[in-house]
């Protein structure tokens, strides 16, 4: 039997509801916590399992030829795995979660929320607090210019449900890409040319030296006036206080947002208190057990079976 090495911060009880059902897929897996482990054992694990790990217990596992996230953001895992690579003969790779489950959860939080942006529902929330009885102009979907970053899985799951819905969809990545029923935008000056034509902003980028601080005040000002903002990404991909300062200049109409720099969001951040910001506890699109269990003990089978290691995260081109 094969030992499989989880190693996670997540809480005891969480941890344990993980064990229980990545072990009922993998019944001949031997999936364990890393302090389970004689040192002799540890010479032999192949594969780790990782929610938030700390690098440092990863690194105590010399064989592993590579390693499941359970997340899909993987971008505090980057240094580690370039490191070890710049550093070893034999190499380590990095496999993200993709699983169609969790891109149907983006593409519904996006539609949720670009319709909670596009029904004007923060301007009656105001308008009810003081007693306002104001019809707000509210266009027709199909007038509505809605602009994704990233055409990735999840990008391209979200403009799938945005067409269906009747939107006008922009998208933009690194690559130009042609994807049906959508004006895709590439590099930077597609990225000019998206802003421009754009009212509600969706990022759905990685976190990559690249993208931080990718959206600040030069970008946000090409977005035309009372645009609307979601990100649903990574906080470090927004300037926050460029963000804040357009919004307080209602340049920016409202902010949706579901991720910041620091994790959870202070109790003394401003942004609480901001009338023109919704602010989410990173719940856009939360990994889902039962399927992302699914996809890794998939991924582990056609290993054990072929010797394949699943669809790698692109340490040099990506991040
Ligand atoms: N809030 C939440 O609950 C939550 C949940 C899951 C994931 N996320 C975040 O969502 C992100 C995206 O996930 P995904 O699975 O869709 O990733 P993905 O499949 O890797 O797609 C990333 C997309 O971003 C584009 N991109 C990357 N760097 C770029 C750059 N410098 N300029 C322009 N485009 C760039 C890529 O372009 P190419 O196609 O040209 O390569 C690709 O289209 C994750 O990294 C994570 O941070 C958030």
């Amino acid at each position: 039997m094969n030992t499989i090495v989880f190693i996670t911060r997540l809480p005891l009880a969480e941890q344990q509801i993980w064990l229980t059902t990545l072990t009922t897929l993998m019944p001949n897996e031997r999936i364990v916590l890393p302090n389970e482990l004689t040192d002799r054992e540890t010479l032999t694990v192949d594969i780790a399992i990782v929610a938030n790990p700390d690098v440092e217990v990863l690194a105590r596992f010399p064989h592993l030829q590579w390693v499941q996230s359970l997340w899909a953001g993987v971008e505090t895992l980057i240094p580690y795995f370039k490191k070890y690579n710049e550093n070893h003969t034999s190499t380590l790779s990095l496999v993200r979660l993709i699983d169609p489950q969790l891109s149907k959860t983006m593409a519904e939080a996006v539609l949720a929320w670009t319709l909670y942006l596009h029904r004007n529902m923060p301007a009656y929330s105001k308008q009810q607090r003081d007693k306002l009885w104001r019809p707000v102009h509210c266009p027709a979907a199909s007038q509505v210019r809605v602009s994704i970053l990233g055409a990735g899985e999840l990008g391209q799951a979200a403009m799938q449900t945005l067409l269906q819905q009747g939107y006008q969809v922009n998208g933009w990545s690194r690559q130009p890409k042609v994807l049906e029923g959508v004006t895709h935008y590439s590099g930077e000056s597609g990225l000019k040319s998206l802003l421009q034509k754009t009212d509600i902003l969706v990022c759905l980028l990685p976190l990559t030296p690249q993208t931080h601080h990718l959206l600040n005040e030069k970008t946000l000002m090409l977005l035309p006036k009372g645009a609307k903002f979601i990100n649903f990404a990574r906080g470090g991909i927004v300037n926050q206080d460029d963000l804040q300062r357009l919004l307080k200049a209602e340049f920016i109409d409202h902010a949706v947002l579901d991720v910041f720099e620091q994790e959870p969001l202070q109790a003394s951040s401003p942004l609480w208190e901001d009338p023109n910001i919704t602010v989410l506890p990173h719940i856009s699109a939360t990994t889902d057990l039962e399927s992302a269990s699914r996809v890794v003990a998939s991924n582990i089978h056609q290993f054990r079976e072929e010797g394949q290691i699943p669809q790698r995260v692109d340490l040099i081109n990506a991040y």
